[in-house]
């Protein structure tokens, strides 16, 4: 009686062990197909950034002569040192990296701990920072100031 039980139960056993195999394969080759779309998703929205690189960032009439603008979103300062000539600068500040708020007299300042930076080449005019603030690429086209 003992021996007649262990047949039928070890048959099943088996069946299932197949059975899980089988899932697992078909698992495998929906990954590897979900795996594909991923891939040309992410192709896709690189081929946005490239947009978004040149897209423009002011027009030359909104930048004071002299001084310039703060772009908080890109993080950089656009000046016009003198009349029709543009410059960008990053809007970090290089003393402990507090975001440059103001443009008052020719002079970029920081709300942290009052440092000055030339809007003509970003240098230092007052401390604590000594490093200028690192240039930033735009282009100008037209009437329309972009990041480069
Ligand atoms: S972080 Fe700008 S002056 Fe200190």
């Amino acid at each position: 009686m003992a021996s007649e039980s262990i047949h039928p139960a070890s048959a099943p056993s088996r069946r299932v062990v197949v059975a899980a195999v089988g899932a697992a394969g078909l698992a495998l080759t929906l990954n590897a197909c979900g795996s594909e779309d991923d891939s040309s998703s992410s192709s896709s929205s690189s081929s946005s950034d490239t947009a978004a690189g040149g897209s423009v960032l002011a027009k030359t009439s909104d930048i004071p002569e002299g001084g310039g603008k703060i772009f908080k979103d890109s993080g950089v300062v656009v000046t016009q040192p003198t009349a029709g000539e543009f410059k960008a600068f990053s809007s970090k500040c290089t003393h402990q990296g507090c975001a440059v708020t103001g443009i008052t007299n020719g002079v970029i300042t920081c709300p942290c701990h009052k440092s000055e930076f030339s809007v003509t080449d970003g240098s230092v005019k007052k401390g604590p920072a000594t490093q200028p603030l690192p240039e930033e690429k735009i282009t100008v086209s037209g009437d329309s100031i972009s990041l480069a």
